[in-house]
């Protein structure tokens, strides 16, 4: 039975469903027997020639030029005679492809906020924007888990963490599939631009179960209707058509329902091996799944078994989620409209995080201030993110310069106004007068689509982790002649601080925050509203404290060991750990309970733990669990992240949080019987407010045993 739970489906409606023996309802409102007898019947009257069709997209090659079809929608053929409608493909993931829609902030941004809940909410816009444009399956998440923070692609991802994956990648899809198809992608190991076209990834089978499959697990348990294939090898084959990845793992053991469509070139190379591991969809052509395929089949290569089980997963999907009209009723003004963008606003608030805050140079009292020096080229650049596949070419983007300007000139503010000047920070000079009269000076620094983004063929990603040499120089410059200097940075996913960091008071890793992120950064800075993100990924303080990372690499070994694990195993200490961020308050943890001591294999442990607010600002502080295993036959990570969640705290507020440990969730692939094993032993709990040991002072422990 398919899991979903869709736009209709509130509470009432489960319920009815229930009762009239349907667990879950689709978008068009058939029942899953009323789709399977229906998609049995479509098959049965289709000719191989329509089944053919269904199975790749229309594209002509002669038509593909890689970098001159971003923003439109990719579709396969429909067929009028049996009513089929073609599938229109548009790409996300930090909004939709086209002209006009909402840009939101990054993945990683929204990584970091660790919040289902406001994922769920974009999802959901971006599922509405997607289908008012005439498409029908939106390409995203993106729930790549970081390797390394070179990887051009990093910003798409929600971070390091599978648990953090796989909780936002699920929320996501629930929202977007209340009105179109969602995408998983890149399945698996897509984590290098530079030879992504031909990088074998060496993943041996309990590094794949552990560490690069349970988010995408998730997701699939969340009803994600597709799944695309990476461009990459996974251990000697094309993803695209590996019959272990798609078949045995994605449609038998994880139970996928949906269709698997392949990354758009290069993704599949052989009519035979790809249609035979379970590629359903080739795209954007027919190179090898259109006539090749019909050839293949014709000749007995490929069975009409094959060909029929495709078929069936793309209708089965189309049935669900298709319905006649399809794009009727939604108002196109809502695309990039006022709702949306106050959206991608809230999830920049949430996914800013607050690295360093010393002498209290953050946040600014505009009662207070006289005048505020603003720096950088990049204060002043439209600056969302890659111009790749995911670019969104929003109607206006809001830069940190212009937010700090509309924050200042609202109203209320009392005379005289605090004064902006900006200088692109060119002449070092220049800045270092400006900085001189200046009351606060905002250093806006840190990578563009120049720097990072989708590659391939040796380019893409971001070899040098520091900011850019003029860059630092300019805070090195400037940090003498001011008492208050606040750096934000602008990246995909971690940069290199040690050159500077002591000259700036505050960081902010404001990531790629979106179309409106100067407003969102300005709303932070002046304390309207106070920061809660927090790091989904480690920041190191060297490039070799991180796995090596080769773009020209012919196959890279995907370790055990990967972002605050790795760090972890190799006892090196970040600048940053995995989980940090400061807020303008301060909060205290107490009291870890237990609920026992003692737990069967099928159970759960409840953890609950007293979070107060101890500043005197309200805010939102993002509580984290990580388990230890005391005594395990196998070699594990120091800890991992089993539970998280997000509480919200007036000053003074106690709160007590729950956060329950699934005792199979502690289980370890085991190759050998391949089977999860949940061993019987004693595990650890610490929960604190980031990965760092100093932060999880508060421990428990319990042992599993029995079933
Ligand atoms: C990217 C995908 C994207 C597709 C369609 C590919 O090159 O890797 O993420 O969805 O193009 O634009």
């Amino acid at each position: 039975m398919k899991k979903r739970i869709f736009a209709a489906a509130g509470l009432a409606m489960i319920v009815v469903l229930a009762m009239a023996g349907m667990a879950y309802a689709t978008l068009s409102g058939l029942s899953d027997s009323e789709i399977e007898a229906r998609v049995k019947d479509l098959v049965s009257k289709m000719t191989l020639d329509e089944k053919i069709e269904q199975m790749h997209g229309s594209a002509k090659p002669a038509n593909i030029i890689r970098g001159s079809f971003m923003s439109g929608i990719w579709d396969t053929a429909e067929n009028k005679r049996l009513g089929i409608p073609a599938l229109k493909c548009i790409d996300g993931p930090r909004g939709v492809g086209m002209k006009g829609a909402t840009a939101f902030p990054v993945g990683m941004s929204r990584g970091a906020s660790w919040n289902p809940e406001l994922e769920k909410r974009i999802g959901e816009a971006m599922g509405y924007e997607t289908r008012a444009m005439g498409a029908n399956i939106l390409l995203a998440p993106c729930i790549n888990i970081l390797r390394h923070p070179s990887w051009g692609r990093a910003q798409e991802s929600y971070g390091e963490d599978p648990l953090v994956l796989g909780t936002l990648g699920s929320a996501f899809v629930v929202g977007t599939q209340k009105h179109v198809m969602a995408c998983s992608k890149h399945y698996i190991a897509n984590n290098i631009e530079g030879s992504r076209f031909s990088v074998n990834a060496v993943i041996d089978e309990r590094t794949m179960r552990e560490v690069y499959l349970p988010h995408f697990k998730m997701t699939v348990d969340a009803g994600v209707a597709s799944v695309m294939s990476s461009y990459n090898d996974v251990n000697g084959f094309l993803a695209g058509q590996n019959q272990h990845i798609i078949t045995d793992i994605l449609k038998n053991e994880m139970g996928f329902k949906g269709f698997v469509i392949s990354d758009w070139q290069n993704a599949t190379d052989n009519t035979l091996l790809a249609a035979n591991a379970g590629m359903d969809i080739e795209m954007p052509t027919g190179a090898h799944l259109g006539a090749p395929l019909k050839k293949a089949v014709e000749e007995g290569t490929v069975s009409q078994a094959v060909i029929d089980a495709a078929v069936t997963r793309i209708l089965r999907e189309k049935l669900s989620f298709i319905t006649p009209d399809f794009s009727k009723g939604y108002d196109k003004s809502k695309v990039g409209g006022k709702e949306h963008a106050e959206l991608a606003r809230e999830a920049e608030q949430e996914g800013a995080v607050l690295l360093k805050n010393d002498n209290g140079a953050l946040p600014l009292d505009k009662g207070k201030l006289k005048s505020i020096l603003v720096l950088g080229k990049l204060a002043d650049t439209p600056n969302t993110g890659d111009n790749g596949s995911s670019d969104v070419p929003a109607s206006y983007v809001i830069t940190p310069l212009a937010g700090i300007k509309a924050k200042l000139s609202q109203a209320g503010v009392p005379a005289p106004q605090v004064k902006v000047i900006y200088n692109n920070g060119a002449d070092l000079e220049s800045a270092k007068a400006a900085a001189k009269g200046a009351d606060a000076v905002i250093i806006v620094a840190g990578m563009t689509s120049k720097d990072e983004r989708e590659g391939g063929y040796g380019t893409g990603d971001r070899l040098n982790l520091n900011l850019h040499a003029d860059e630092e120089k300019l805070i090195q410059a400037v940090a003498p002649e001011t008492g208050r200097l606040i750096v934000i940075m602008e990246a995909g996913a971690a940069v290199l601080i040690e050159n500077w960091m002591n000259d700036a008071d505050a960081i902010v890793m404001a990531w790629y925050p979106g179309m409106e992120g100067g407003n969102a950064l300005a709303d932070l800075l002046f304390g309207e509203v106070n920061f809660s993100g927090k790091l989904p990924i480690t920041f190191g303080k060297t490039l070799d404290q991180y796995p090596p990372f080769d773009i020209k690499a012919k196959e890279v070994k995907m370790e055990y060991f990967l972002g605050y694990r790795w760090f972890d195993h190799n006892n090196a200490e970040p600048r940053f750990p995995f989980g940090y961020g400061l807020s303008y308050t301060t909060y205290q943890y107490k009291n870890l309970k237990l609920d026992k001591k003692k737990v069967g294999k099928s159970g759960a442990v409840i953890a609950s733990v007293d979070v107060t607010n101890t500043g005197n600002m309200a805010g939102e502080e993002i509580v984290e669990l990580y388990v230890g295993y005391n005594g395990s036959k196998v070699e594990r990570a120091k800890k991992d992240l089993r539970g998280f969640t997000r509480v919200a705290l007036k000053p003074g507020e106690t709160k007590t949080v729950s956060l329950p440990v699934k005792a199979e969730s502690l289980a370890y692939y085991d190759v050998g019987s391949k089977s999860w094993v949940v061993e019987e032993i004693e595990y650890s709990v610490m929960v604190g407010p980031s990965s760092a040991d100093k932060d999880l002072g508060l421990k428990g422990s319990f042992k599993v045993s029995g079933i």
